[in-house]
């Protein structure tokens, strides 16, 4: 077995064990309280899972750094790989029961995102892919659409915790799509958009300021499934999540155009 597929084992088990804590504890009383502004939650199984998977990856891979939502960096020198974790990615759904949640973990190799798994617990569906190896969902290919026409695409987005006090809040270029897609969606758990766009039931997704972990785990699963991500003018896209264009590649280019109406719009607001 190769260093990169012992890395997948083991961050599909760990995946799918914090999963389980997450399936067991959906729908029960919980203890929330909340960090960078009063929507911005924390529930105390965030950090059940992340316990679960830095104490995991403290015993099986001590020489990795790890980068985690709740604890931060856990930095090893010299490391070549650094762990990305999102213990519970749509922790405002999973605190009102509402059923779109996911563990995201992405893996780097000197810095490139190079294993990605995301596993949702109440549909038993775990997304991953390596570089290279293709896309899967439960051991199966996935591919992104095949579709070219913005006004034929289901897309989706997302709103960051500052919204209330940020003017950059994601109405402007909602607006832009509005008027060019054929539906929007806002599910909720940023991985899991992610590997919508991977597997078909999406056909393009943007957000900004999100974080690392947000992406990291579903941005490889993205361009293994044949699709694109990139930043909102057509180069790389951060890891550090500031934005996210991920698309099936055939409507990029019209995503990038309605990115570029947003912010041409907010410039003319501003005089
Ligand atoms: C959030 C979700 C959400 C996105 C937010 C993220 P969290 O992650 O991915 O969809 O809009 O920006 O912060 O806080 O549930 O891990
Ligand atoms: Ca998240
Ligand atoms: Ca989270």
């Amino acid at each position: 077995m190769s260093e990169t597929e012992r890395i997948l084992e083991l961050a599909t088990g760990l995946a799918r064990e914090a999963g389980a804590i997450q399936r067991e504890r959906w729908g029960t009383e919980l203890q929330i309280s909340t960090k960078s502004a009063d929507v911005d939650l924390v529930t105390e199984v965030d950090r059940a899972c992340e316990d679960l998977i830095v104490a995991a990856l403290e015993r099986e891979r001590p020489a990795d750094s790890i980068l985690a939502e709740e604890g931060g960096l856990r930095e090893k020198p010299g490391s070549t790989w650094r762990w990305v974790v999102d213990p519970l990615d749509g922790t405002t759904n999973f605190a009102h029961s509402y059923p779109c949640f996911c563990v995201s973990i992405g893996v780097e190799l000197e810095g490139e995102a190079t294993v990605g798994v995301v596993y949702n617990p109440i549909m038993d569906e775990l997304f991953h892919a390596v570089r290279g190896g293709g896309a899967f969902l439960n051991g199966e290919p996935i591919h992104a659409t095949r579709e070219t026409k913005l006004g034929r695409s289901l897309v989706a987005t997302g709103f960051a915790y500052d919204r209330r006090k940020s003017h950059r809040d994601n109405l402007t270029e909602l607006a832009c799509f509005l008027d060019r897609a054929r539906a929007i969606r806002r599910d909720g758990s940023a991985a899991l958009d992610l590997c919508a766009v991977a597997c078909g039931r999406l056909d393009g997704y943007w957000e900004f300021k999100l974080a690392p972990w947000d992406v990291a785990g579903g941005r490889v699963i993205v361009e293994e499934a044949g699709g694109r991500v990139s930043d909102f003018h057509g180069g790389p896209a951060p890891a550090s999540g500031a934005q996210m264009l991920a698309s099936n590649g055939g409507i990029h280019d019209a995503m990038l155009e309605a990115l570029a109406a947003a912010r041409e719009e907010d410039a003319e607001a501003q005089g």
